[in-house]
């Protein structure tokens, strides 16, 4: 009796102390650790093997005493940056592949990954974050404070220490991951970036990232030689405009000698481009890139491309480069949303990967979850972007995934490339929410490894975001399968956020539903949205087109006929209501409310369970979370226990707007066994368009 009081007092003081471990999310899935010694053998020196050395001693988890050795020498089964380990051995063909062959060691000894002789290629040569950071330090689609690298108001672009601190802490958590580059400012650009003041910052940011490998790029706007170099245009053919632009690269690789290149975004929501002066986005992109060549920069430039015309918003890119493929000088790259509109919950891959065939094209994730909940709403992302990663365009046979199609192993091309709009913020916890972290070290470990799982990820980030194991404090090895924090805590944990995504989807816009937000702020829901005086393809009734006769946007040959852009045999397959997957049926197809499902039921009946399941998934996700308390420091508890909350009466007003919105066009009822709505349609629909980020 004694020993067993003592044994649950012993347990309440190791979970005490546990819990009561103050954690403010800072450090993320770099967690401080009470190193073991080891010895590093190395005959390379460099400010990146400087570093190297000190994460080894900062955090060796392997045997005591080991010693590692690190050896740099070509090796032609490694590419660029790739890298072989054992538990003692380090070999790359450069530094940086050292140093990520480093943090992959660590990780694998922090996780308990058994380590066997292994060879790390990266998926992608360039692993970019994006980031939508303005020159005043505020952040386009941004829920996470300030930028990290701009700031407003006087001495603006005095570089502090405490910049510094921050660049490098942020060059840090990058490399751990495998990200190698960061586009600084946001695509909606300000000219004011080419300016001398901007550029030496550019700069100074440069010297603290390029040490983890982290190059710099900026976004440019197109018309800058008129509005700060004083041309009469910006004409891409004009011969001033190009002097202007070489002698701009000039000065910036003066500055910065390895600076990555431009992100572009021209003829697009308004942005100058171009097409401004009767050129195509080739001859945009080509003057640039001949510009850079020399100094072996690159352009990524974007298709997000659409007018307001009356061609269907998603046929609207592939339209517009399709014909151009083959006339891109071989260091531009296509940057392309994974969808065909805007980073929806969920939407069909773009059809232009595999499309184009003869020109380089990367994918553009959007990390930062402007559709999705922003840093409210729990989103775990890796399903979605696996989803989209592994999707078979058939553009070269069966097997022709996205991820092929844009890795390079289906198309020569020089350059591969992905690139994730950022999360990032001034927020001590850099995302906002503590799951959104997740997101970061996702994107990044799936720009180095595009096999990796979802469930694997999900694994790796629990147990580095939560460890049991008070490493700073202790001498415990992680061993992960014999603790009840495995059962109690990782597991279901891991589930929640495994299921977290589709349970946005379920209770934003199932059935391939999209672009049903309130207004502008894409939080909240609007799908009675369209204002006489907004482009149609502004407004929620172009996307969800709900009729008395159905709901979803017909595209097929009967429709806008976007289908004609997918390969087949997928396009047949998306065309047939019957064998088009359900859950993209309302982007495809015009669907009669009466329309018998796989499952035997009307597709009204199912759009009110779905509903209704994504709300009641959140309540689950909200028990879980409720039990993980003992295992959780108290900050970070509380913190995800209120976001839930809120994502929970969200949730319900998702489902209430959806449901009762629609229902005027159905008639029908919403099925019986069903909670009823607990808002009224028209008291929604004022307070989400007023208030669409804070509707409790
Ligand atoms: C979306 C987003 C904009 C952004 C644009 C882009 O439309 O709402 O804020 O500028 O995408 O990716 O260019």
């Amino acid at each position: 009796m004694n020993f067993l009081k003592q044994a649950i007092t012993l347990i309440s003081i190791v979970l005490f102390f546990i819990s009561s471990h103050s954690q403010n999310g800072h450090d993320l899935w770099l967690q401080n650790k009470n190193p073991k010694t080891v010895h590093v053998v190395t005959a390379k020196q460099s400010p990146t093997i400087d570093i190297v050395k000190n994460e080894l001693l900062k955090g060796w988890q392997g045997t005591e005493g080991s010693t590692l050795t690190l050896t740099i020498k070509k090796d032609r089964s490694l590419h660029r940056d790739g890298f072989k380990i054992t538990p003692t051995t380090i070999q790359a063909n450069t530094d940086l592949g050292i140093l990520y062959g480093v943090y992959e060691l660590l990780r694998r000894q922090q996780t308990g990954i058994y380590i066997n002789e292994n060879i790390n290629n990266p998926s992608y040569d360039r692993r970019v974050l994006n980031h939508w950071d303005n020159p005043n330090g505020s952040i386009e689609r941004g829920y996470a404070g300030k930028s990290l690298f701009w700031r407003y108001g006087k001495d603006s672009l005095a570089v502090t220490e405490s910049d510094r601190k921050l660049w490098q802490e942020y060059a840090r958590i990058n490399a751990s991951v495998g990200i190698n580059g960061s586009v600084l400012n946001n695509v909606n650009a300000s000219p004011m970036m080419l300016t001398a003041g901007y550029l030496e910052r550019v700069k100074a940011i440069a010297e603290v990232l390029r040490p983890y490998g982290v190059k710099t790029y900026i976004s440019i706007k197109f018309s800058s030689p008129s509005l700060i170099g004083g041309l009469s245009t910006s004409d891409p053919l004009d011969a001033d405009v190009i002097k202007w632009w070489n002698n701009k690269i000039k000065e910036i690789y003066k500055l910065i000698p390895d600076f990555g290149g431009f992100l572009v975004k021209a003829s697009s929501e308004g942005q100058p481009g171009p097409q401004d002066y009767g050129r195509t986005h080739a001859d945009g992109a080509n003057m640039l890139a001949d510009a850079l060549k020399p100094y072996n920069g690159i352009v990524m430039w974007r298709a997000f491309v659409y007018s307001a015309n009356d061609e269907d918003r998603a046929k609207q890119a592939y339209n517009e480069f399709v014909p151009l493929d083959g006339q891109f000088r071989d260091n531009v790259i296509i940057q392309v949303k994974n969808g065909p509109i805007d980073f929806q919950p969920r939407e069909p891959f773009s059809p232009l990967f595999g499309a184009l065939k003869k020109t380089a094209i990367m994918p553009e994730l959007q990390i930062t979850q402007e559709y999705l909940g922003h840093s409210i709403h729990l989103a775990y992302l890796a399903p979605m972007w696996k989803e989209f990663l592994d999707s078979d365009t058939y553009q070269e046979g069966k097997g022709s995934t996205v991820a092929k199609s844009t890795d390079g192993s289906l198309f020569n091309q020089k350059i591969s490339a992905i690139s994730g709009v950022a999360n990032t913020g001034l927020d001590t916890n850099w995302t906002g929410h503590t799951f959104a972290q997740s997101n970061w070290y996702t994107f990044g470990r799936l720009a180095w490894n595009h096999e990796l799982s979802s469930e694997q990820i999900a694994d790796e980030w629990v147990k580095l975001t939560f460890s049991p194991f008070d490493l700073a404090n202790s001498q415990t090895k992680p061993d992960f399968s014999k603790n009840d924090w495995s059962n109690n805590f990782l597991q279901p944990v891991k589930q929640m956020m495994l299921d977290s995504h589709e349970a946005v989807v379920d209770y934003m816009m199932p059935f391939g539903l999209h672009h049903i937000f309130s207004a502008n702020a894409h939080y909240g829901p609007g799908p009675w949205y369209g204002p006489e005086r907004v482009r149609k393809d502004w407004t929620s009734l172009y996307y969800h087109k709900a009729d008395s006769l159905g709901i979803g946007f017909d595209r097929t040959t009967t429709g806008s006929n976007a289908i004609i852009q997918y390969e087949e045999p997928l396009r047949s397959q998306l065309s047939n209501l019957e064998t088009c997957p359900e859950n993209l049926l309302l982007w495809f197809h015009h669907v009669p409310w009466d329309y018998k499902m796989k499952n035997g039921k009307t597709l009204w009946d199912n759009l009110a369970y779905r509903y209704d399941a994504g709300v009641k998934k959140v309540r689950e996700f909200q028990k879980i979370w409720d039990m993980a308390k003992p295992y959780v420091d108290s900050e970070r508890f509380y913190e995800v226990q209120s976001k839930l909350r809120n994502q929970n009466r969200n949730a319900q007003v998702w489902k209430d707007a959806c449901l009762l919105y629609f229902q005027e066009f159905s008639n029908m009822p919403i099925p019986y066994d069903l909670e009823r709505p607990m808002h009224d349609l028209e008291d929604l629909k004022i307070s989400t368009m007023k208030r669409p980020l804070d509707y409790k």
